[in-house]
């Protein structure tokens, strides 16, 4: 798993060099396609429930599950959630990540994205062995409310080992102490979803992609971490 993480993370890190003004979320899409390709993994996402591609790519108010299109053309100000699922020698990694279009984003959604992926290690902070899935959900909610965002509860993060989707499922929300217990060599993807205003979603006609109810802009970070004697392991790194 640690070498599909890898891959993951090499895929991500040539797509996001190419996120630019003008460029097509298609243009992602085979960037990451081709560069799979080359590192020989096999994408995970593709074909997945009839998913049609090997990225997500979430632009502002859409949460998760954006469908590359060489119609959505990427524009200054606009924050895109890049998501990646590779599998290698049959085992899985999943990973995403959220980036600005340019450089120049407004404050509040900087702010929005450094939130986000800092509730990402509040949540891994808590993959210890003994601990329950809920401590996981609980670090990152009560992170996330007390900057004044709010967490997406109708997608959660997941187990990931020999499936891109194992038990247990990972909520961004939770209680301290309820739920599965977390074990040694368990493998979770933490995954928050953040949104600026409400936390309500919907699916667009696609039956892709989900978008905030009330139209907010929306983040997405997800690492795979190994529950491990030495605590979290991040394998997407
Ligand atoms: N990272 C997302 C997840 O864990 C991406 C899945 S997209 C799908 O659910 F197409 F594969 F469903
Ligand atoms: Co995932």
């Amino acid at each position: 798993m640690r070498r599909s993480g890898h891959i993951v993370r090499e895929v991500l890190d040539h797509v996001r060099a190419i996120v630019k003004p003008g460029a097509s979320t298609m243009d992602l899409e085979r960037a990451a396609e081709q560069k799979m390709k080359e590192l020989g993994a096999t994408p995970a996402f593709k074909g997945y429930y009839d998913y049609p591609c090997v990225l997500c790519t979430s632009i502002n108010e859409e949460i998760v599950h954006g469908i590359p299109s060489e119609k959505r053309v990427l524009e200054a100000g606009q924050i895109v959630s890049i998501d990646c699922g590779v599998v290698v020698d049959g085992y899985y990694g999943d990973a995403a990540i959220t980036v600005p279009v340019n450089g120049a984003l407004a404050p509040e959604l900087k702010k929005l994205l450094e939130v986000t992926e800092a509730s990402l290690y509040r949540g891994i902070g808590q993959a210890l062995i003994g601990n329950a899935v809920g401590d996981v959900g609980a670090a990152v909610q009560e992170f996330v409310e007390a900057n004044g965002f709010s967490v997406v509860r109708e997608f959660v993060g997941h187990g990931i080992g020999t499936k891109l989707h194992e038990e247990p499922q990972v909520p961004n929300y939770g209680a301290r102490g309820r739920g599965t217990r977390l074990r040694e060599g368990m493998v979770l993807a933490i995954e928050p979803m953040v949104n600026f205003g409400e936390p309500g979603t919907r699916v667009l006609d696609d039956k892709w992609t989900a978008v905030t109810a009330d139209g907010s802009f929306s983040a997405h970070f997800e690492h795979c971490v190994a529950v491990t004697r030495d605590g979290p392991v991040i394998l997407t790194q």
